[in-house]
């Protein structure tokens, strides 16, 4: 870390057991979302939280703020759909100034948010498309949108989101034909293009090994269209980054299951309804909002949070034999 004159080094408290330092929470605003993902959610939707359960704005920024003050310091707002929430802009407005703020989004309401979250302080946007096809997005979210996220990522890069990266999750004979077309898509476009690989979370227990696009095969097929050269230095960044034709313009996979990055994992996550979570995989949660609503002071809190840290598993453990999917899914954790 470089410090500027003057500037005084503050200790990072959440240093785990593993000596890995975090600096990244990703917070969940709902759990509720606009569309239905087959990879995510059953066609109803799910059991949401119950409004009572649900921090606060108020509580919200409370928390956060206090991990500021332990060491984190980039914040990533999740859901669900984040931007389904009715304050989002007045959120983004009051933890911009403690923290890198960026926001990821089906990009369904984009093109009407875009510059109100410019200017109360949103720097960057991650927006989740998985195909460019109108009836394969309505087959793979169950709902007919995709011009909206076409506008979204329109409305996000005019408002000066840079990078705007695009996040795509590829499934075999569902959307796996459409990598190139996705890569050449984001380069007409000027923003980045980041391939997910398909994890174990999904609230109906259907993912499979076999039926998750690996890696080396999204690697494979788009080196039939691009030359690709590594670019150097991960560092806690969960995606590889590969030059596309020389660059500049470049192309990342996170590889979570077959490449998994957990030695570097820097990421803390806050559920809509309170609850600490060390790993996406994590089988056990630190309860914050119950001692926030019964009084306990910030120091008691902090104390929490450290020895929530302390406790984090070295990885998530996908391939391991006795590897169990966590209880709550991707949407109820917060992506
Ligand atoms: N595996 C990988 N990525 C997922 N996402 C949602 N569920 C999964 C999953 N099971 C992606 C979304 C979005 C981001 C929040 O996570 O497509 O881009
Ligand atoms: Fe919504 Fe994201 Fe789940 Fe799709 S993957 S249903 S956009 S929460």
């Amino acid at each position: 870390m470089s410090l500027r004159p003057g500037t005084v080094a503050r200790v990072n408290r959440l240093v785990d057991r593993h000596g890995r330092a975090h600096r990244d929470l990703r917070v969940s605003l709902t759990d509720r979302c606009s569309l239905r993902c087959t990879y995510c959610m059953p066609a109803e939707g799910l059991p949401w939280l119950p409004a009572p359960d649900l921090l606060t704005t108020p509580e919200l920024i409370h928390l956060v703020r206090l991990t500021t003050t332990l060491g984190i310091d980039e914040v990533r707002l999740t859901g669900g759909e984040p931007l389904l929430r009715p304050d989002v802009v007045s959120i983004v407005a009051a933890l911009a100034d403690a923290v890198e703020l960026s926001v990821t989004t089906n990009g369904l309401v984009l093109d009407r948010l875009a510059p109100a979250l410019r200017d109360a302080g949103l720097t960057r946007v991650n927006i989740s498309i998985d195909t460019l096809r109108r009836d394969r997005f309505k087959e793979m979210t169950r709902r007919d949108r995709l011009d909206d996220v076409f506008a979204g990522i329109t409305a996000a890069t005019r408002a000066g989101l840079h990078p705007v990266k695009l996040n795509t999750v590829l499934m075999r004979g569902v959307n796996d034909d459409e990598a190139v077309d996705l890569l050449r898509f984001a380069l007409d476009a000027g923003v980045h293009l980041r391939f997910i690989e398909q994890m174990p979370l999904d609230a109906q227990h259907g993912w499979r090994r076999t039926e998750m696009v690996t890696a080396d095969e999204i690697l494979s097929a788009l080196s039939d269209a691009f030359t690709l050269t590594p670019v150097a230095g991960r560092g806690s960044a969960p995606a590889e980054r590969w030059y596309v034709d020389g660059g500049p313009e470049t192309v990342g996979v996170i590889g979570s299951v077959t490449r998994p990055f957990c030695g570097n994992c820097d990421r803390l996550r806050l559920t809509a309804d309170g609850q600490l979570r060390t790993c996406l995989f994590a089988r056990t949660e630190t309860d914050l909002r119950g001692p926030l609503r019964a009084g306990a002071s910030d120091r008691e809190l902090a104390d929490l949070i450290v020895t929530a840290v302390l406790g984090k598993q070295p990885g998530h453990g996908i391939n391991d034999p006795t590897f169990l999917q966590p209880p709550r899914s991707m949407s109820a954790i917060g992506g």
